[in-house]
């Protein structure tokens, strides 16, 4: 058997084993928003530790965790802490979370990072819903040999943050008196922020921010045919575009003043994909 799907089905069957419960929607947590954990009504949490042959993460601020439970009666599954590349894991263990929560049975992945501004438009403390992403700079999770189980070969990435999933949060957003910015998301190593010049070159791109995580599993989750969505809080703006050094706790701080708003936009976005998929 492919070892990377081989991996995949030994974490699946150590899941199964400890955890009956079928989400909807799998969402996974950014740097700094891990707490929105407690807006779930949850019925069962599973560290990653204790699943067997799972990929763990070691950065300060992840808590490691699968959250169970319900957002407002919608049945969820939450990622408490996600898997970098950064970390030296290869890429295929980077997503392996996103596809193990689609085998738990998530037709929608919600994701939400933390990301630095690359448009002069934003703020530090915005949020972005993301149309679209730039991952030419990390290794598609993709290379290998294709586990056809999973999905084809060369699978188009035309529309990967759904239309008509954007058109919700953006309704969602306006609703509750949001200010939402939208734009394109780079994929970067990670883990040094990007020198200025970088920056620029991220901007020439097209991109609008610029981050270490997300893009991968997307494209991860939309082999499998997985509808994606998702928000990046602008926790600042990238270097070279604010006059002091860029540090983690700054990604902190912003994180933590926004969070009640993110919870707000997440909660009422789950709530509204939940019953714009089930018309
Ligand atoms: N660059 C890359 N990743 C980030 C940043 C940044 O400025 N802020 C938060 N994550």
């Amino acid at each position: 058997m492919n070892p990377v799907y081989d991996k995949l089905m030994k974490c699946y069957e150590s899941v199964k084993e400890k955890i009956d419960f079928k989400p909807e929607i799998a969402l996974v947590l950014g740097s700094g928003l891990g707490d929105y954990g407690e807006s779930i009504d949850v019925v069962a949490t599973l560290d990653y530790h204790d699943i067997e042959g799972f990929p763990v993460s070691t950065v300060s601020g992840h808590k490691g965790r699968f959250i169970f439970g319900y957002v407002n009666e919608v049945p969820v599954v939450c990622m408490q802490g996600r898997v970098h590349y950064y970390e030296g894991y290869p890429i295929t263990d980077v997503v392996l979370p996103t596809r193990l929560m689609k085998l738990m049975g998530a037709k929608v992945l919600f994701l939400t990072n933390a990301a630095g501004g690359v448009n002069y438009d934003f703020s530090a403390g915005d949020f972005m819903m993301i149309t679209d992403h730039i991952m030419n700079f990390v290794p598609s999770p993709l290379i290998g040999e294709n586990i056809d189980e999973l999905g084809v070969r060369f699978p188009d990435m035309s529309d990967i943050y759904k239309k008509d999933l954007q058109q919700v949060i953006r309704e969602t957003a306006k609703n509750a008196n949001i200010k939402l910015q939208e734009g394109v998301y780079i994929q970067l190593t990670g883990p040094n922020f990007e020198t200025p010049s970088e920056v620029k070159m991220c901007r020439i791109l097209g991109a609008d921010a610029a981050g270490m995580s997300t893009a991968a599993e997307a494209v991860a989750a939309n082999h499998m045919g997985m509808q994606v969505c998702g928000i990046s809080c602008i926790s600042n703006m990238c270097s070279g575009m604010q006059d002091q050094p860029l540090t983690h706790e700054e990604v902190k701080e912003t994180t933590d003043r926004v969070a009640v708003q993110f919870k707000e936009l997440v909660t009422a976005s789950i709530v509204n994909i939940h019953k714009h998929i089930n018309k």
